[in-house]
């Protein structure tokens, strides 16, 4: 089956699948800062809160899409303890190890929702900020996903999409620098992999695995073309505030070298429904702020 014939329907089973599987569970049981770091979801996050502060008097509304074990829910939780955080993933697995954080660390209250995204989209509900964290990619119609996010956006809020893999990672350049900058485990399986596959010993399932053929992760298999899709949401009637490109989560040292090697692989969307009045002014002072406190330097298109 060639990546064209595949389904939205079929990449919904696969992840289903995928994020009940217990080496993909344990993967994010274990997870812990700053194993490795995130700086940019604290930064940007904390630049958009203040744009919106002087933007809307009513509770803020937050909303984490496919958000798994709680990330980005948890940050604009600690953020804005006051806001309604809500926490929307398909798998119940996902969802126990986000409960679990919250009693462990007394995150507060957030309301948690096991349910596919299209679907709970589909609710008359609105948001002031709708969070999509290394999610995008797990859906064959990304501009369809964002379309279906902006009916539920609050005139004044945003729509983010971070961490999402851009078509770097597809390239020479950034596969041969990535097997570098790896550890020694790392580097033997990639290894051992490649020559397997080049003397023919992978077949059925190790040569799908071998070639990262995973239906769930549709798009990183693809690599998106964040331009593309920024242009195509833009047809779609979706408005630009900022669309930067960053290396992402490696140890803190690690993503200042991939970025002094230009290795902006990671690529994060800030969209509105429509143009602001004072668009140039919001999007400049978000880009400063953000600036200010990466630990990285990061293009802005
Ligand atoms: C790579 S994980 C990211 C989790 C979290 N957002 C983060 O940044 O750590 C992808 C998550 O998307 C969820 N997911 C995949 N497809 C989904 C869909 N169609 N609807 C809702 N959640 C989905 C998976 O269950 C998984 O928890």
């Amino acid at each position: 089956m060639g990546w064209r014939d595949v389904s939205e329907e079929e990449i919904l089973q696969a992840n289903i699948e995928k994020y009940n599987n217990e080496h993909i569970l344990s993967y994010y049981r274990d997870f812990k800062e700053p194993r490795y770091a995130y700086a940019e979801y604290d930064v940007i996050f904390s630049a958009i809160l203040q744009m919106l502060a002087t933007r809307s008097e009513h509770k803020l509304r937050v909303v984490d899409m496919c958000g798994g074990a709680g990330k980005s829910a948890f940050i604009f939780k600690k953020l804005v303890p006051q806001a309604e955080v809500t926490l929307v993933d398909l798998s119940e697995k996902m969802l126990d190890i986000a409960r679990q954080r919250i009693r462990e660390e007394n995150i507060g209250e957030i309301e948690i929702v096991q349910e596919d995204a299209f679907t709970f989209l589909k609710r008359e509900r609105e948001f002031d900020i709708i969070v999509f964290s290394s999610a995008i990619h797990h859906f064959k119609d990304p501009v369809n996903l964002l379309n279906s996010a902006a009916k539920r956006l609050s005139d004044h809020g945003v729509i983010i999409t971070i961490a999402e893999p851009n078509g770097l990672t597809k390239t020479k350049r950034y596969k041969t620098l990535a097997f570098l900058f790896c550890c020694w485990a790392d580097k033997m399986t990639i290894m051992k992999r490649t020559v397997d596959r080049g003397m023919g010993l992978l077949t059925g399932e190790a040569a799908a695995a071998a070639d990262d053929f995973d239906i769930a992760e549709y798009q990183a298999y693809k690599g998106i073309n964040d331009l593309q899709l920024e242009y195509d949401l833009q047809a779609a009637g979706l408005n630009t505030l900022l669309h930067m490109q960053y290396p992402a989560g490696g140890e803190p040292f690690m993503t200042k070298i991939m970025s002094l090697c230009k290795l902006h692989w990671a690529f994060c969307l800030i969209l509105t429904k429509k143009l602001w009045d004072d668009q140039k002014q919001v999007a400049d002072g978000l880009q400063n702020r953000i600036g200010e406190g990466l630990p990285f330097k990061f293009n802005c298109l």
